[in-house]
Formats: structure tokens, sequence, C-alpha cells
């Protein structure tokens, strides 16, 4: 159960998710009950009189807006003084092991950028060219699609279709699908929308969340949100809106979202970087969520690698995909996620040892990644003629990967030049399918080396036709298909070979591409794409996905007018006009992380191959 315990939720939905909690509640005492009477589940705006069609009166807009113009935030979730109070429970992890002294703990002084505030310059900078007719739609679509608590902006809602009649849940704000929007406000310089969700999905952070009696851990952020209008009282005369939290527990497959909380750090970075509000960052309960995310991320478990394990569908490919274990798309969020948490953690007592945590496992993770999840035409060679069942501390084939596996696609498909990171790596398991976001990912955080990420970019130039075609860019290449399919994705209709999370074709991922691009100095590849979609998106009326082998049909299923694809066609004109915006997102390598090596000092009975193959770690 979470350190919270708020118990008002509206009694139909109480009864809807949480079965036992009902009962529990029934025999509970009565001192609990009132307690749980008087503790809102929902961040609550009350908001008297409210018309249920989303009307408001005058004086309630106006109270809104006093409060944010005199600083406060709406109604924030009350925190400890101390953030290691709140947080020393749930983090003994940090205290129990040792670090190598060789880790620094001092946080990496943070860039300098302009100071606060920097709203007019940016969206001067912003406004320089007259925008063209596809950018004023892509603007006015953003706009509507925004949503707001208590008369505050607050996200973007995933889809506005107006002819889709089944919404499912794409009327949420999805926390992985607001980061482009909130990029695309950021450039132009409009910042609150950005501050306000970062703060409110801090307060979901720590909310109440079960599937069936289970509550995973308490720094899960949800997937997404959305805000109800519920009755004060049975006589419907007064309304309240509520921020209603997903974690998964009503999900398609009820898949917990690994990524948000890695995207929340990193989107906080950027608006620090961007805005220069870095008190945002040094607050309280921003200090504390950061650290409740990493403690959930860093704590101990079974797994021998210094790879999140995850299940299945956790990440952008929310359905069962044969992702499981450790997919490349969690780890470079992941990987970006601990360095951004570096920049924006205050460095004192309490968070000296998570410091030491987060180097220590950065070093781990990128010597991981580097070496083991990068092929290319070398590397398939050698895997060919790998020897098996190798028992000893210096095996070549470490992870007893069967040559076999090669796949017949990926023999022709290996370019001479270049290379990528595969899609994932378990024992005796390669999965080599490519994985757009995760190679880009890879490349803006510098968890590749820089030969290894100019390597990737090359591989994509190479392969234009299989990853772009006819709209950037291939979730993943290459679609699974008959027996494979029908296994890994449980026959899913939705993800038929060259459909959707299968080989489909995904506009938003451009903006992801424009950075990479841009950070490896290759703004021109960027350009290409964008040229691609900009002549279709329009007139496709800006669909989720594309499908068929080239990306030639709107996805069967494609939601139209989906925020991300917007959005994200946005925030890559604007990095590319403002090349220099790119660090508030991207890393630059840290040669640190590659000298720190736990296993130089330990006496433990440990050796790694870090020394050996140190120039490939260099690369
Ligand atoms: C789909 C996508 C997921 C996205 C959601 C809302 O489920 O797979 O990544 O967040 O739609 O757009």
């Amino acid at each position: 159960m979470s350190g919270q315990t708020p118990m008002g939720l509206a009694a139909a939905a109480a009864a809807a998710v949480r079965p036992c909690r009902r009962r529990l509640l029934s025999s509970a005492t009565a001192a609990a009950a009132a307690t749980a009477a008087a503790t809102p589940l929902f961040p609550r705006c009350p908001h008297p009189h409210h018309h249920p069609h989303g009307r408001r009166f005058p004086f309630l807009a106006s109270a809104a807006s006093q409060a944010s113009q005199s600083g406060q935030t709406t109604s924030p979730t009350p925190v400890p003084a101390d953030p290691r109070a709140a947080v020393s429970g749930n983090l003994p992890f940090f205290d129990r092991v040792l670090f190598p002294d060789s880790f620094p703990v001092e946080t990496p002084p943070a860039e300098e950028t302009a100071p606060a505030a920097a709203d007019e310059e940016l969206a001067s900078v912003t406004e320089a060219r007259e925008e063209t007719d596809t950018e004023r739609e892509a603007w006015r679509l953003l706009r509507r699609a925004v949503v707001s608590y208590c008369g505050a902006p607050v996200g973007t809602v995933a889809a506005e279709d107006p002819e889709c009649t089944e919404t499912l849940n794409y009327d949420q704000v999805f926390i992985r699908d607001f980061v482009p929007s909130a990029l695309a406000f950021l450039m132009r310089g409009e910042t609150e929308i950005v501050r306000n969700f970062l703060l409110h999905t801090l307060q979901l952070q720590s909310w109440e969340k079960t599937v069936d009696c289970y509550s995973p851990g308490q720094g899960l952020m949800p997937a997404s949100f959305k805000i109800r209008t519920v009755p004060l009282d049975d006589n419907n005369e007064a309304f309240e809106e509520v921020l209603d939290p997903d974690f998964g527990e009503s999900a398609i497959g009820r898949v917990a979202p690994v990524d948000s909380g890695l995207w929340w750090i990193i989107l906080l970075r950027a608006y620090c970087k961007i805005t220069g509000d870095y008190a945002l960052q040094e607050r309280v309960d921003v200090q504390t969520g950061i650290k409740l995310i990493l403690s959930l991320c860093l704590s101990d478990g079974f797994d021998m690698f210094p790879t999140l394990l995850v299940t299945d569908g956790s990440c952008m490919i929310d359905r069962r995909m044969g992702i499981h274990g450790h997919p490349l798309e969690i780890q470079a969020l992941f990987y970006s996620a601990l360095r951004c948490s570096r920049e924006v953690l205050v460095v004192n007592d309490g968070s000296k040892n998570l410091l030491r945590a987060i180097n220590s496992r950065l070093s781990a993770l990128s010597f991981h990644i580097r070496e083991y999840y990068w092929v290319d035409m070398k590397k398939i060679n050698e895997i060919y003629r790998y020897k098996t069942e190798e028992y000893s501390h210096d095996a070549t084939n470490k992870f007893n990967i069967y040559p076999e596996q090669i796949p017949s696609w990926l023999v022709d498909w290996i370019p001479e030049k270049g290379g990528y990171l595969i899609g994932n790596l378990q024992p005796a398991h390669m999965d080599f399918r490519f994985f757009s976001l995760g190679n880009l990912w890879a490349i803006a955080s510098s968890l590749t080396t820089p030969k290894q990420a100019e390597g990737i970019l090359s591989l994509i130039e190479e392969k234009w036709d299989d990853l772009v075609a006819n709209m950037p860019l291939k979730i993943c290449y290459p679609a699974m298909e008959d027996d494979e399919w029908r296994i890994i994705t449980g026959s899913d209709p939705k993800n038929t070979p060259w459909s959707y999370h299968n080989g489909g074709s995904w506009p938003t991922l451009l903006w992801q591409f424009t950075l990479a691009c841009i950070k490896m100095g290759r703004p021109e590849l960027a350009r290409r794409a964008i040229a691609v979609a900009e002549e279709r998106l329009t007139a496709d009326k800006w669909p989720e996905y594309y499908d068929t082998r080239s990306g030639r049909f709107v996805g069967k299923q494609s939601r139209s007018y989906q925020t991300w694809t917007i959005a994200g066609f946005l925030t890559s004109k604007m990095l590319l006009e403002n090349p220099e915006l790119a660090s508030i997102l991207t890393c630059d390598e840290d040669l640190d992380l590659l000298e720190g090596c736990a296993c130089c000092l330990s006496k433990k009975r440990t050796r790694c191959s870090r020394r050996a193959a140190k120039s490939h770690i260099v690369g």
C-alpha cells in the first residue's frame, strides 16, 4: 500500500476497481472509516455550481488565475519538511550498498542557461520566420487538445478525433504523449502548462493504486490521467473537478507504465533548463518525487544485469510484442533519466548515497549496452561463429547465444557501414529487431559511443526505404509474421504484420529522430524526413500511425488528429530552427563514467571484461 490512504472515492468507481478494499472498509473500525471519509481520493478542485458541460462562472476563473499569479501552485500535496524522512523507509538499499570511492558524488555543475523567465526571448526566436499553413494548422490543433484543471492548462489529450465514436482512453493525458507537446510549448515560451503538468502528475505519483488488492511501488507514475467532473452531493447542484490517474489498472492488458517516471524526470530537467526556473527542481516535493522514481528503478532484485527488467508493453509499445525482459527503449530512457537526475538532485547528506548509486549504475549500464547490445557487420560475423555452452568467467559468448538465432532477414540487411543496438538481450536470446525509439534515445542521451551514434544514423540513411519510405518512422523493423506473430502477440488483430506496433510507421518519432540528427550534426537527414511527413500529415488528418511495409496507408485503426503526431511535427520543426535548444534534452559523453568500475576496488571474486574491452567502450 502507498503511504497515503486516501479513500473518498466516488462509490461506483470504488466498487468497480477495489472490491477487496470495499469489503475491508465495511468491516473496518469506525475511526478508520472516519479518516477515510475525510481524505479525498483524487486531488480535487472544488467547483460549486459548476455546470456539467464545462461552463465556468467568472469568479471561479478569476480565483484560479489569482492563485497562479500569486505563485501558488494548485493544491500541492502536503510534503514533509525533510524529503529524507519521506523516502527513507523506501530507500534502505542506498544505505546498505557499498560503492567504490571512485564514483564522484558531486553533481556536475549545471550548464549556464539564460536566467529565469526566458519566455519572451524564446518566443521571439521562434517567431522569426512566418509559419507555414501546415504549422499554423498544427498549432491550432495542439491548442484544441489542451485540457484544463481548475482553470489552468495541465496537459493535452492523446487524440481529439471528432469522427471517432469510441474514445477508449484517447481522451486522457498520457505522460509519454505529452512530452512533445510540452517541448513545443516550451520552445514557444509557453511554460505554464508544463509546470502545471509536472506538479500535478507529481501529486498522482503517490496515489493509492491497486489491481485486485495488489499495490505497485509508491514511485510509479501513471500512464495517463483524466479530469473528471463529479457531483459534490446527491442533488447534482455542485460539482468539482478531480484528477483521475490510470497506473495500468484500467489499461488494456493491465500494463505498468515503466517509462512514465523516466519521461517525467527527463521533462523536468528540460523545463528547468529552458526556463531557468531551477527553484522548481529544488522543491522538497519535487526532490522527493525524483527519489521515489529512482528508488523503484534502483532497488535490488534477482537480476544479474544493470539493465531494468520489465514486463511486456511497459513503454510506448504498450501491448504484447515480445519486448519483456530488458527492452532497449526502457534502457535508453533509464540511462537518460539517471543522467538528468544527477543534474537535478540537490546534493546533501540525504542524496549522497543515491548519487553514488546513480553513477555506479550509469557506468555499468553504458558498458553493458555498448558492449552487448551493439551489432554491426563485424559483430554479427562473430556471433555467427560463436561457440556455445561455455562455463567460465572468460566466456566470449556470455549469454549463450546460439548462432542459429541470427534471423535470415538480418544476414542480408546489415549494411557494411554502421550498425544499431538490438531490441533486447536475455540468456540465450537476442532480439535482433531494430527499434527506433530506443536507438534514437540512446544517441540523444549518449548511451552509445559517439561512433555507435554515427553508425546508427548511417544505418537509417542506408535503410531509408525500410525505415522511412513514405512516412517516418518505423516503430520497429521488421514485422513479425505468421507463427511468430501468433505466438508472440497472442494473435493480436491490431498488431498484424506492418501495422501499429508491429512494423507500423509513427510520425511522432520524427522529433526524436530530429533530436538525434541535430546532436550528431546531421540536420539535413532530419530535414529530409520532415519533408516526407509534411507532404502528407495535413491531408491525412494527422494520423497516429501508418500501415504497410513502406508506410503508404493510414493505419487501419489509427486515430485522426493524434496529438503527439501534431506536436512531434512542430517540435521537429522548432528544434531544427533552434538547434541549440536540443541541449535541454541531450547529454554529452561522460568519460568519468567509463573510468569507474566496481570490480577494480572490490575484494570479492568478481571480474569483468571492461578493461579488455575499453577501446570499444570509448569507441
Ligand atoms: C497507444 C500507444 C501508446 C500511447 C497511447 C496514447 O496505446 O501505444 O504509446 O501512449 O496509444 O496515444
